[in-house]
């Protein structure tokens, strides 16, 4: 039903040229290497895609950048990030601004999004339990020729007792979160779909590869249902590394 692949990074302590003596109280975790002092300009941090431990975790979040592409714009995000202060004009820090809409990248949807009385009573991410947010989750691909109607749910046969799904679809193998143009022709849950979800698993938190949860035509109503339900949906997931 679903594959995982591990994606390392490449970059290896061989390959950084390193031109200063180390020195002891250098942070012995790769990823700390990005607030290292003065003299290690010259090394690159590390992006982890796959953090090894007790349990594995992957970042299926996607890098904010000006390409990224945005609910029904051809634009993408734009230029969304500036150097507010700045050591170069004599600062003691840099610090930047970000300037971008909440449902931009990987995020989660608040039940507010579709729903005033809950937007009003402050049902903003918060509200969201971090029970169901956080843990394991089953990676389920689905058809590629279909969008997530009853039928499709009914033939993938998630277990009972599953609380975390996500979906990889056609939206991952067509690479859409990599196109600025948005593409309102992307895989999504229809109506019927999410009622089955809801009726039929025990799943709280759904994950989907693209700007929207449901198809696009059928957005509005499916947000709606699921969302009253109190079911999480995580969405802009990441999927193409895993
Ligand atoms: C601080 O910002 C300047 C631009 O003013 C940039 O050139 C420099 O690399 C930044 N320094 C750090 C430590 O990020
Ligand atoms: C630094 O200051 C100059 C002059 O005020 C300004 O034009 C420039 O945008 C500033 N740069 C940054 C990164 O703050
Ligand atoms: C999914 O639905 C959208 C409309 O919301 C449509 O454009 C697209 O072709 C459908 N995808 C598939 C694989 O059926």
């Amino acid at each position: 039903m679903y594959h995982l692949l591990i994606i390392i990074t490449t970059l290896s302590f061989s390959s950084i040229n390193i031109t200063f003596a180390v020195d002891e109280a250098f942070p012995s975790i790769p990823t700390t290497f990005s607030v290292a002092t003065k003299q290690h300009y010259d090394v690159k941090p590390i992006h982890h895609e796959v953090y090894d431990g007790e349990r594995k975790i992957y970042d299926i979040s996607h890098q904010y950048t000006p390409e990224l592409p945005v609910w029904e714009s051809s634009e993408g995000l734009g230029n969304f990030l500036r150097l507010a202060v700045s050591m170069k004009n004599g600062s003691d820090a840099n610090i930047s601004k970000m300037e971008l809409s909440v449902h931009s990248g990987t995020h989660v949807d608040a039940p507010g999004h579709f729903h005033d009385h809950y937007y009003e009573s402050g049902f903003d991410t918060d509200s969201l339990d971090l029970q169901i947010l956080n843990g394991p989750a089953l990676l389920v691909d689905v058809p590629r020729d279909k969008n997530i109607s009853a039928e499709v749910m009914k033939s993938l046969h998630i277990p009972r007792g599953i609380r975390r799904v996500l979906f990889k679809t056609l939206n991952t193998d067509r690479r859409l979160m990599f196109k600025k143009e948005f593409d309102s022709s992307f895989v999504g849950f229809m109506v019927d779909g999410a009622k089955w979800l809801v009726e039929n698993t025990d799943i709280k938190l759904v994950g989907l590869d693209y700007l929207s949860f449901a198809a696009y035509d059928e957005a509005p109503a499916t947000h709606r249902f699921i969302l009253e339900r109190r079911v999480s949906i995580s969405i802009t997931i990441r999927l193409s590394t895993i």
